[in-house]
């Protein structure tokens, strides 16, 4: 600062105290100041900690028990069967009508993992999850959800008969719970391990395509051709099985040149695979485009995790209805024949009719009963060149996705009336099935 010399020409006194009290206010100030800062730090701190420290926990349980007004059925075995997942929400539902207003708002979700053949009904295993406190004991959690569930044993009014001293529950952890969630398809997780609901994807798109977050499409792959990069997406459908579309193939049928990757960067990747085989449909038709499907097999299992997970495969006979809201995610380019991105993105589209997307001024009659069109008529949102094999997805109600189409074919990217066509997956499920066994 500017420093003025003393004037002795002047009278003393006042000067001196003026040069006094401009040296003794600045300390003050920055010791104020440091206080204020130190004070701000502190609260930061103790906020940080509260949360931390004292905040909640997730607490995971396995309860196991029989249920014995229902007959057990041969599709339970198959976790992807419509029987399984029928029942399972069912049960779920029950789940939370028990816990949801008596454990004190504590209870998150519930998953069944298994449904096993009982001589009098059918035994059921579920994992639980809660949030405590987290100084909270494990032991102390499980005598209150016990009791909570005795109590609604007698007063409500459920529709499965629950028999009571069939019902065991144990404390799991996280790792555990991972474990039994892994036996199912479709889930999606937070690193934190806690359940990503679909509408934290829905909520962010409505400027259509957005870059995708951490462990939000766990399912989707880059397929790779060694020294030439990505050429197309994935789905995950088992540990070792990729679902893709058929023209990815076409430059190159060569397993051992083509390489597939796990994440949302492309580079670098989160887990990488060499492929072992390629099977194309065996009526792929370049020309018309139809049956554009085909499997990648890995040469080792991935381990699933919240970023690596497989995508449910919808039973056959389900069908979306029209504007029903599906989603598409890729590494394709964001312009007609632009670049690849290596941040994965994800857009959310329409189902369309093929009646209307079979119209002289849309496809004319090229949409064929294998596809799917989805997209919007006004065009704007649209896979692109480069999404090409990768997942059209669908959350049913209980945030457990489906693949419910391949990214194939579109004229140009994005145009007006011309939305996107997908390879109908539901049409392929027995394909699927006779190739692969899922
Ligand atoms: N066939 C293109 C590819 O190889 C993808 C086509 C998707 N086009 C569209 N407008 N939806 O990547």
């Amino acid at each position: 600062f500017y420093y003025r010399p003393v004037e002795f020409s002047e009278p003393e006194y006042p000067r001196v105290e003026y040069q006094r009290r401009q040296q003794f206010w600045d300390p003050i100030r920055l010791a104020v100041f440091t206080l204020v800062i130190a004070a701000i730090i502190g609260i930061a701190i103790g906020i940080v900690t509260h949360f931390v420290v004292e905040g909640d926990k997730s607490f995971y349980y396995l309860a196991s028990f029989k249920v014995t007004n229902i007959k057990y059925k041969e599709k339970y075995a198959m976790k992807s069967s419509r029987e399984f997942t029928e029942r399972s929400h069912q049960i779920e539902k029950m789940m939370s009508r028990i816990f949801q207003r008596s454990a004190e708002g504590r209870f998150i979700k519930s998953y069944v993992v298994k449904l096993n053949p009982d001589k009098d009904g059918v035994n059921i295993f579920m994992v639980l999850m809660f949030r405590y406190p987290s100084a909270s004991s494990a032991e102390r959690i499980k005598k209150r959800i016990e009791k909570i569930l005795y109590q609604s044993l007698k007063t409500k009014n459920l529709p499965l008969t629950i028999n009571k001293p069939s019902f065991t529950l144990t404390a799991i952890d996280s790792k555990k719970m991972r474990n039994f969630l892994n036996s199912r398809c479709g889930i999606r997780m937070r690193s934190s391990n806690m359940p990503m609901p679909s509408f934290s994807s829905t909520e962010r798109l409505v400027h259509g395509r957005e870059t995708a977050t951490v462990g939000e499409w766990p399912w989707q792959a880059s397929l790779q051709l060694i020294g030439a990069g990505h050429q197309c997406g994935a789905s995950l459908i088992s540990n070792t099985w990729l679902l893709t579309a058929a023209h990815c193939f076409w430059k190159n049928k060569d397993p051992t040149q083509w390489i597939a990757t796990f994440g949302i960067t492309i580079t670098p990747p989160e887990v990488k695979r060499n492929v072992r085989k390629i099977i194309l449909h065996e009526n792929y038709h370049r020309e018309t485009n139809e049956n554009d499907i085909a499997l990648a097999q890995l040469d080792t299992g991935v381990e699933f995790s919240s970023i690596v997970q497989r995508v449910c495969l919808p039973d056959s006979s389900v069908e979306l209805p029209p504007k029903t809201s599906v989603f598409v995610t890729g590494f394709g380019s964001i312009v007609d024949d632009g670049p690849t991105q290596n941040k994965l993105r994800q857009a959310r589209v329409e189902v369309i009719s093929t009646d209307v997307c079979n119209r002289k001024d849309v496809y004319d009659g090229l949409v064929t009963p294998g596809m799917l069109c989805a997209g919007f008529m006004e065009g704007k949102v649209d896979a692109c060149k480069g999404d090409s094999g990768g997942p059209l997805v669908y959350p049913d109600n209980h945030d457990i996705w489906y693949l419910v189409g391949i990214v194939s074919w579109g004229q140009s990217c994005a145009l007006p009336k011309k939305p996107g066509v997908y390879t109908r997956v539901t049409k392929y499920r027995d394909w699927i099935a006779s190739k692969t066994g899922i």
